[in-house]
């Protein structure tokens, strides 16, 4: 019989030395972690929607009566649904098992192993982490120290042959857009342009029209932010018709679950309601950047998504970090060399930014 260190060796070897993502953690294990109960957590460290999902949802899971059968892979209606909530024609769009999903599927339409794709951080780490999945070669460009992007760099490593480049706009952690002119210089170099729309719905800023000039942008979107969607794992790419011909053959049939397809298509028949939810997250995140400036120690970034990035100048972040954590508050902390020192806050109720800033100021 073959042993576990024998099988080992029939892993890919770039597998084995790759890192892993680092996901956040669900309500119930912080709950455990810190013992207090789970609905005492305070809970800001995943850019979740604290509004949960639209109450039309819950009532359109319950009553779907389909869960036996296969969901439609070709995501008719939410396709058609979509169309009419962008703009856009169906033929250009194409859902996921959330955007996560679409990024991996776009790597693994045109990356081979060594072909390189251009990863912005600090930024989402989803990029680099599929491309390595899908074995190809991270090129990093970092950001400038206002977050903006290198675009000149980035021009030279298209005209140098990458094939993919990522884009989260508003960027995440920094919260910061990148300007469509920037993005028209980046679309004439022979090489796909990624822009990641995650945090659309908080920004009111899109590029999803040129896709119908550009055969070589992609505009990603999901419903975990503005529709309280997490869970449900959907997003859906804007594309150049041929190209969701071609992930429409090498996805996944089932990609999208019938809850999630239900959810999603429920979300865009109650605007109304979900609007209304994201007008209190971005009142929300202008009361908290009013909250924040005040205090001295911390640099606070200007945001159009549904967090804010600080920089913590007196102090240690990891310290707020871990005292925040007692108190049953969960933010996230970074301390990569571009992020010393830096926390990323997700807006809340008004009810949690009471409670955070609160705890905030007794640690002063
Ligand atoms: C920029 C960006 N893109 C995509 C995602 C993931 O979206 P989804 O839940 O649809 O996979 C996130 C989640 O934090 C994000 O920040």
């Amino acid at each position: 019989m073959i042993s576990p260190e024998d099988i080992e060796k029939l892993i890919r070897p770039d597998i084995k030395a790759m890192p892993a993502y680092i996901p956040i953690e669900p309500t119930d294990v912080l709950s455990r972690r810190i013992n207090i109960a789970a609905d005492q957590v305070i809970k800001l460290d995943g850019n979740e929607n604290p509004y949960g999902c639209s109450p039309r949802v819950k009532r359109a899971l319950a009553d779907y009566a389909y869960y036996h059968l296969y969901p439609d892979p070709e995501q008719r209606e939410l396709r058609k649904e979509l169309a009419k909530y962008t703009g856009i024609s169906a033929r250009n769009i194409l859902a996921g098992s959330g955007s996560d999903e679409l990024i991996d599927i776009i790597l693994r339409l045109f990356i081979q192993p060594g072909d390189k794709v251009i990863n912005c951080p600090p930024t989402f780490g989803m990029y680099p982490f599929s491309t390595d999945v899908c074995g190809g070669k991270v090129v990093s460009i970092p950001r400038k120290p206002d977050f903006s992007l290198d675009t000149s760099a980035a021009k030279k490593a298209i005209d140098k042959g990458a094939k993919v480049i990522f884009i989260a706009s508003p960027n995440n952690p920094s919260g910061n857009l990148t300007s469509e002119a920037v993005i028209l210089e980046l679309l004439q170099g022979a090489a796909v342009i990624v822009i990641d729309e995650a945090y659309y719905e908080f920004s009111g800023t899109t590029v999803a029209p040129l896709v119908q000039k550009y055969s070589n942008l992609i505009v990603l979107r999901t419903f975990s932010k503005w529709a309280g969607l997490a869970g449900l794992r959907v997003g859906y790419g804007i594309f150049p018709a041929n190209l969701v011909e071609y992930l429409m053959k090498i996805k996944q049939p089932y990609n999208v679950n019938a809850a999630a397809q239900v959810a999603a298509l429920e979300s865009l028949r109650d605007l109304n309601y979900l609007r209304g939810t994201i007008k209190a997250i971005v009142r929300e995140r202008e009361r908290l950047m009013s909250e924040l400036v005040k205090f001295d120690r911390l640099k606070v970034y200007t945001s159009e998504a549904n967090f804010i990035l600080c920089r913590v100048l007196k102090g240690s972040a990891e310290v707020i970090y871990e005292g925040l954590q007692k108190k049953g508050i969960f933010i996230r902390y970074f301390d990569t060399p571009q992020l010393k020192d830096c926390l990323r806050i997700s807006v809340g109720r008004p009810e949690q930014t009471d409670i955070l800033i609160a705890s905030l100021k007794e640690m002063r």
